[in-house]
């Protein structure tokens, strides 16, 4: 499958109830050939509306807290478990989670990202099995098949905590030296 077939698939899905009440289809942004893949919850309203990941108030926290590190637009690929919005953005259930991931595995297949980031409790426990707790897991590196997997808040956390944005900052800092280690380009 290629990219524009997943999307021609997605947007023709209705393998859950979320179909019936979406606008658009968000699948995903950024570069196709992007060496991180950060995975949020779900689209939200300005996402659904929009057909586009992260456009909303916390996607512009992420954007902003990327950009004051230095991440090149080349560098990341931003997509969702669910890629329908929930109602009300209530979190997704567990059944709409499973409908939908294997886009989400297709998206992993076409991108085949050297490093994962999992954006909040549902994207980590989805990808990193078991109920994952942010806090407990975050910044943490899981190695599987040659791809790094770590997660760390997600930047709706942040505008109810601000607390976590310095968090989140170096959990997003420890990826960039990541990935610098992995090109063999020394960290800073
Ligand atoms: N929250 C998410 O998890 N994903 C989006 O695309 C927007 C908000």
């Amino acid at each position: 499958m290629n990219w524009e077939e997943l999307s021609d698939y997605c947007n023709n899905c209705n393998r859950c109830a979320l179909s019936q009440t979406r606008q658009h289809v968000v699948l995903g942004k950024g570069d196709l050939n992007a060496p991180i893949l950060f995975v949020g919850e779900g689209p939200g309203a300005k996402e659904d509306e929009m057909g586009i990941p992260f456009v909303g108030q916390a996607g512009k926290l992420l954007d902003l807290a990327l950009e004051s590190i230095g991440f090149e637009a080349n560098e990341y690929y931003v997509a969702n478990v669910v890629k329908c919005r929930p109602p009300q953005n209530r979190v997704p259930l567990q059944e709409e989670i499973e409908a939908c991931m294997p886009y989400l595995r297709e998206q992993f297949k076409l991108l085949r990202p050297k490093i994962v980031v999992c954006l909040g409790s549902v994207a980590s426990t989805a990808l990193l099995g078991a109920e994952c707790k942010v806090s407990v897991v975050r910044g943490t590196w899981t190695q599987r098949k040659g791809t790094y997997f770590t997660a760390t808040y997600h930047p709706a956390a942040l505008l109810r905590d601000d607390s976590k944005k310095l968090v989140m900052w170096q959990d997003l800092k420890a990826v960039k030296r990541k990935l610098e280690e992995i090109y063999g380009i020394s960290g800073k």
